[in-house]
């Protein structure tokens, strides 16, 4: 707290309110007494103007377009870490030294597998369904697996939890995949890294070795740290909201998996690469910017603007660099990378987008490297889930610990009938 406040002048009355200060960024007013002295509630949709909490996990500057883990760049650590470094630092908030790297990779690599009777579970949805239709599912169901043995207020316990939701991922996505092409599920591989243990439970079959291309290893190492965390985004509130309540964490990752899958937030990937394939040739762009600019056309462009950051999302700076190296070392040559740039560079020079502030998102270019690597499109989201789990858990845990946690209730303004009298059906 500092010595700053806010006043705000209500019917003629001055109310003067304390000022947090963050480390960086901007400050917060604090209005937690607001209602209690004004009988007012302040109006809020999305968030906008709203800090829902106090958080040492992720720092964005979305003017600047920063974008810090505990402090660290984000380009820093997709260039420099693993993605296990980059767990460790989101959950215990520094990078590990080389003994606590290799202990938290041996209890990662101990919780890979899953409960037989799980593979049952998968049995149970219908053979095209969507990969996050089938990981909603399967996590949420993890719950009934670790009930009892849960108890949410021992730390201990929740960073166990914790390490099983990051370890089971891989295996749950990468079942998700198996499941739809009617492949056998592959169990891990404890010996690879955690991607390279991905990529055989997806791309192996039994049948055959499968030799992890450190190319396509070291693309979704990128991947899956330029996912792994994004501060109080809509599946992250969703994940704390749900665990405000005391919720089983598996459960709460469900629900987090369940806000991530829409297409304004992680399956924009999915509706990006989409849209590129629609496009399909460079001619017709100015086709598609003219209907993004169409106020009449609900069109928009998939993977361009982000409600935080107003400058060049700086992970997909990392995307473009890194679709480059995977579809060149792969000899790929993919039009759709062409109708990308292009797409890019018309939109970043256009009056409409500069002077909305909308730039290219992580999303933009995520799609044309997982089609190049194999993936089908449904497994977009998925991956973003898988990454995404470890932000997920670090934000429950560090909400579950926060003395100043409570449930969430947002409250409402009340636009519906006043009281009225029923009137029996036969009269109506
Ligand atoms: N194409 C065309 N116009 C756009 C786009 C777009 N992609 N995004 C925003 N706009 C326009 C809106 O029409 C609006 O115009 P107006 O002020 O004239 O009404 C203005 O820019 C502001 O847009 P809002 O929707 O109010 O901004 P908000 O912060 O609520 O939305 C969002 C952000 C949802 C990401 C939006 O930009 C969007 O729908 N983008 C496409 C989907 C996408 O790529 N989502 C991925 C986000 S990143 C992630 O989840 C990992």
């Amino acid at each position: 707290m500092t010595d700053k406040t806010a006043s705000f002048g209500i019917d003629g009355s001055d109310r003067t309110y304390p000022v947090m200060e963050g480390s960086v960024g901007p400050d917060v007013v604090d209005i937690r007494k607001f209602y209690g002295d004004t009988g007012l509630f302040t109006y809020d949709p999305g968030f906008t103007s709203t800090a829902s909490c106090q958080s040492a996990i992720t720092f964005i500057d979305g003017d600047k377009g920063i974008l810090l883990h505990r402090g660290y760049p984000i380009d820093q650590l997709a260039e420099q870490s693993t993605f296990m470094e980059v767990a460790y630092l989101l959950l215990h908030g520094d990078l590990p030294n080389q003994a606590e790297l290799s202990e938290f990779d041996y209890t990662i690599s101990r919780h890979t597998m899953l409960h037989e009777q799980l593979a049952t579970f998968y049995r149970g949805f219908r053979r095209d369904a969507h990969p996050m239709a089938i990981m909603c599912g399967v996590v949420g169901a993890l719950s009934a697996f670790y009930h009892d043995s849960t108890d949410i207020t021992d730390p201990q316990q929740r960073l166990i939890a914790s390490h099983r939701l990051i370890a089971k991922m891989p295996t749950i996505a990468a079942m998700a995949h198996k499941y739809s092409v009617g492949q056998p599920f592959l169990y891990p591989d404890n010996s690879l890294s955690y991607t390279g243990n991905f990529l055989r439970m997806t791309f192996g079959v039994p049948a055959e070795p499968y030799e992890v291309n450190p190319i396509i290893e070291n693309a979704m190492r990128r991947i899956f740290i330029l996912h792994a965390d994004h501060e109080q985004n809509a599946s992250t509130s969703t994940v704390r909201l749900a665990g405000s309540s005391g919720a089983n964490p598996f459960a709460c990752i469900a629900a987090g998996i369940a806000c991530l899958w829409g297409p304004a937030h992680g399956g924009a990937n999915e509706a990006a690469l989409n849209m590129l394939r629609e496009i399909g040739n460079v001619k017709r762009i100015p086709e598609y910017i003219a209907r993004a600019k169409d106020k009449n056309d609900p069109f928009r462009l998939m993977g361009f603007g982000h409600r935080v950051y107003k400058n060049y999302d700086p992970r997909a700076k990392v995307m473009q660099q890194t679709a480059d190296e995977v579809l060149k070392e792969l000899n790929i040559s993919d039009p759709v990378l062409d109708v990308a740039k292009e797409l890019e560079h018309i939109a970043l020079h256009d009056e409409y987008f500069v002077e909305k502030k909308l730039y290219p998102n992580v999303d933009f270019y995520s799609g044309v490297i997982l089609n190049a690597i194999g993936f089908p499109t449904e497994m977009f989201t998925a991956l973003f889930a898988l990454a995404r789990t470890v932000g997920w858990v670090a934000q429950w845990n560090e909400m579950i610990s926060d003395p100043e946690q409570k449930i969430g209730r947002p409250r409402q303004l009340y636009v519906g009938a006043t009281a009225r009298d029923y009137v029996p059906l036969d009269q109506r």
